[in-house]
C-alpha cells in the first residue's frame, strides 16, 4: 500500500507529465531542489564498486526518473542549477516544447560521453520518460505503474538485464510491490540504491529484497538535503509526522529543510566483504562555491595533476 506520509507532502504531481521538463525545474528549482546533485557521487561510487566486482558497466534503472535528472548528472558534467538556469533564460521560456527538446538533444550531444553504463528511465509518466530517451539522456525507458498493474511482455524484457536500481524522490509512491516486479522480472538480482525521505519507511522494500539474497544497509553517518519545505503547512504536517514516528527532527526537518537517507541493498558476499562505509564516501563541502583548483589530465600516458584555468 502507498505510504500514507505521502499526504504530509506537497503535491507536484502535473509537473512531470508534460513533455519537457521547464516547469519541472522551474518549480522544483524554486525549493532548491537538491537530492540528484548530492546522489550523484554516490551512484557513480556504487556502479563503479558494479564494475570493479563485475568487470563491466551495469545496466541501471533509474526508478522515478521523471525526466532523467539522474541520467544527465550521472553521464555528464552538470548539475540540477546548471540545468534550472538554462531553462530559466526568457527565450527558452518561448520556445515549443519540440524545440526545447531539439536544443537538449544538441547539448547533450556536444558532452563527450565515457561511461559504459546503460540507463533505463522508468517512471508513471509517458512523456517524462520519453523526454529522456528522445534529448540522449536514456537509453531506454518504461512507462509504467508498478502499483497499480502487473507489467506487458514488452515492459518485463527490457527489465531482464537491470544490475542496478537507483532512486531519488521515488520511494512513498512507489512500494514493495513495484520492487518485487521488478526484481522478479530482471535475470540478475539487481543492486538497489535507493534515497528515501525520512518520513518514509524502507523495511517491507528491504524484506522484499532480502528474499533475493540482498542485504539492506543504511547510511547512518549521513543525510541529504531533498529540497527546501513547500510552504510552512508542508514543514508543520511532516514535522508533526515525524514525531509521530519517533523521529526527532531537531537540525534537521525543523530547520526548514527534507531530508533524505541512504539504502544500498547488495548481495550478502559483497556487504560483507566491502561494508557500506567501504563502498561509498561522502566529501562533504565538495559542492561548496569555491571549486577544485586542479584538474586530472593525461599526458604522454601518465596521469599528472594540472592547474585548472578558466
Ligand atoms: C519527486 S519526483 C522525482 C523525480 C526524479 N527521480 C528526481 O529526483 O528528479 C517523483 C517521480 O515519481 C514518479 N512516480 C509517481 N508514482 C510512480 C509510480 N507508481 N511508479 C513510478 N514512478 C512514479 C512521478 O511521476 C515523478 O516523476
Amino acid at each position: 500500500m502507498i505510504d500514507h506520509a505521502n499526504d504530509a507532502k506537497a503535491s507536484f504531481d502535473e509537473l512531470y507529465l508534460q513533455a519537457d521538463p521547464r516547469d519541472y525545474f522551474s518549480v522544483l528549482g524554486s525549493l532548491d531542489y537538491s537530492i540528484p546533485d548530492l546522489a550523484k557521487p554516490i551512484f557513480k561510487q556504487v556502479a563503479a564498486g558494479f564494475r570493479a566486482v563485475n568487470g563491466r558497466g551495469a545496466t541501471i534503472l533509474d526508478l522515478g526518473s521523471s525526466y532523467g535528472i539522474n541520467a544527465a548528472l550521472f553521464r555528464f558534467p552538470i548539475s540540477v542549477d546548471m540545468i534550472r538556469r538554462r531553462y530559466a533564460r526568457r527565450e527558452m521560456m518561448a520556445l515549443t516544447s519540440e524545440q526545447v527538446r531539439a536544443f537538449d538533444r544538441a547539448y547533450y550531444a556536444s558532452w563527450p560521453r565515457a561511461q559504459p553504463e546503460r540507463i533505463i528511465a522508468a517512471d508513471v509518466s509517458a512523456s517524462a520518460v520519453e523526454y529522456a530517451v528522445d534529448v540522449g539522456l536514456a537509453d531506454d525507458c518504461i512507462a509504467h505503474d508498478f502499483e497499480a498493474s502487473a507489467p506487458s511482455a514488452d515492459v518485463v524484457a527490457k527489465l531482464a538485464d537491470v544490475d542496478l536500481i537507483i532512486s531519488t524522490g521515488a520511494v512513498g509512491y512507489v512500494t514493495e510491490k513495484t520492487f518485487d516486479a521488478i526484481v522478479k522480472a530482471s535475470g540478475r538480482t539487481p543492486w538497489v540504491v535507493s534515497f528515501v525521505l525520512r518520513m518514509f519507511d524502507y523495511d517491507a522494500i528491504a524484506e522484499r529484497l532480502a528474499e533475493e539474497g540482498l542485504v539492506t544497509e543504511k547510511l547512518r553517518s549521513a543525510v541529504f538535503v531533498q529540497r527546501r519545505f513547500h510552504d510552512e503547512d508542508e514543514a508543520k504536517q511532516v514535522s508533526d509526522l515525524l514525531r509521530a514516528k519517533g523521529i526527532d527532527p531537531a537540525g534537521l526537518e525543523s530547520e526548514g529543510l527534507l531530508f533524505a537517507e541512504l539504502y544500498v541493498s547488495r548481495p550478502k558476499e559483497l556487504v560483507e566483504a566491502m561494508p557500506l562505509d567501504w563502498l561509498v564516501r561522502v566529501a562533504s563541502g565538495r559542492n561548496l562555491s569555491f571549486g577544485p583548483r586542479l584538474i586530472q589530465v593525461r599526458r604522454d600516458g601518465k596521469r599528472l595533476l594540472a592547474p585548472l584555468r578558466p
